[in-house]
């Protein structure tokens, strides 16, 4: 597949110069959603499909997208002087030039202009994260062709995190940009977003595989639900701050959050910040009975955690539940929930390898009986994180 890029990369760009190929992963979260924002613990991992990209420097200022996902769309031009927030709409290309404007608040501004192709094979809007991908792959890319060797991977992440909330608007946290740029193959990060400590923690299924399960509904409003939902847990955290002292809900055992809950004034906030609570706690749970390879527990932990987004995060919808509450009826399977910010995209599921399909017959026909259209289905391997493509 590289060879054939870089063909249609020079055929697009014309041939010659130094052409450089990259990639990054999407994602998928196995446990610890809405978390990343509240100072909590996430539990995801990196996947072998992702974003490539080919690059090349110019002589100038002037920058030139391609997407082979956006095929009609063309050849994209813009330069240097265009990396403004609010500039790019909705179009894709705001998520390179987010991270190329990034590279300049901190302190390293892009000179040359570029020729970029892109090239992703995550599905498109399922949530798996293919912005996050494109925002890292960019910035690794940034880092490589601009001789940045000081900057880490987590300086990628945390670049590509404030692309997205400064200049797309988006108030993310750092799960997504996190893993994609530190994943490691068969393994899960686990990942404490008040300190940015991790753990690589092996993901040893045994006889059972990783499934996702994508709705193929459109996200639509997501994007401003996210931000409400944060602004929620925010005013929970500030109304607690009135009785007690703390860093974030992350902080708080369930202990201390009933105990004090009461000073949440508003009932929508209280539970918002209740499943930021509790879903914190499931996660360090769930890292240690998966440390036990106890599954059936950590199966309990996600079913626990994708009824809390449903009941009091209030995130899934009719079309994640019925994926995620057939797939509980289902033989084989380990554990179902939501993944992601939910609102639509994807739902992971641990399933025996020799239900697979069943469950994907099963779960498919009842999503088509109760929406009215196709759920896709991909059983997935853990990657590793953005680095060049050899
Ligand atoms: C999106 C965001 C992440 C995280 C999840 C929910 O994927 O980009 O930062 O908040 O939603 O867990």
């Amino acid at each position: 597949m590289r060879e054939q890029l870089i063909r249609e990369f020079e055929t697009l760009f014309g041939a010659g110069g130094d052409i450089r190929t990259y990639f990054a992963p999407g994602r998928v979260n196995l446990i610890g959603e809405h978390t990343d924002y509240n100072g909590g613990h996430v539990f995801p991992c990196a996947l072998t499909i992702g974003t490539y990209l080919i690059a090349r420097k110019r002589n100038d200022n002037r920058l030139f997208f391609y997407s082979k996902n956006f095929e009609r769309q063309g050849v994209a031009e813009s330069d240097l002087n265009c990396l403004k927030p609010g500039i790019d709409g909705s179009k894709w290309i705001s998520y390179p030039k987010a991270v190329m404007w990034t590279m300049g608040e901190k302190g390293f501004p892009v000179r040359e202009g570029f020729d970029l192709f892109y090239y992703g094979n995550i599905p498109n809007s399922s949530g798996l994260s293919s912005s996050s991908s494109i925002g890292v792959v960019t910035g690794y890319m940034l880092r490589d062709m601009m001789n940045l060797d000081g900057l880490t991977m987590t300086d990628i992440a945390l670049y590509a995190q404030y692309a997205e909330n400064h200049y797309n608007g988006v108030n993310c946290g750092i799960m997504d940009q996190f893993v994609i740029a530190m994943g490691k193959k068969e393994k899960a990060i686990y990942l404490d977003t008040a300190t940015l400590e991790y753990e690589y923690v092996p993901v040893e299924l045994g006889d059972a595989r990783i499934v996702i399960a994508c709705s193929n509904k459109k996200r639509g409003l997501g994007d401003s639900k996210y931000n409400e939902r944060r602004s929620q847990c925010e005013q929970a955290l500030a109304d607690i701050r009135t009785v007690k002292d703390v860093a974030s809900l992350g902080a708080l055992s369930i202990e201390e959050f009933e105990s004090i809950k009461d000073a949440i004034k508003d009932p929508v906030c209280a539970r918002r910040a209740k499943h930021a609570v509790y879903e914190n706690q499931r996660t360090m749970e769930a890292v240690k009975v998966l440390e036990k390879n106890d599954l059936a527990r950590f199966g309990q932990l996600m079913r626990e955690s994708h009824l809390s987004l449903r009941d009091d995060y209030e995130v899934t919808g009719l079309e994640l539940d019925t994926l995620v509450e057939e797939a509980w009826n289902c033989d084989g399977v380990i554990g179902a929930r939501m993944t992601g910010a939910g609102f639509g995209g994807c739902t992971v599921n641990l399933v025996k390898t020799d239900a697979i399909d069943q469950f994907i017959e099963k779960v498919g026909a009842r999503y088509f009986d109760t929406v009215g259209y196709k759920a896709d289905f991909y059983a997935v391997d853990i990657g590793d994180g953005a680095g060049e493509w050899k």
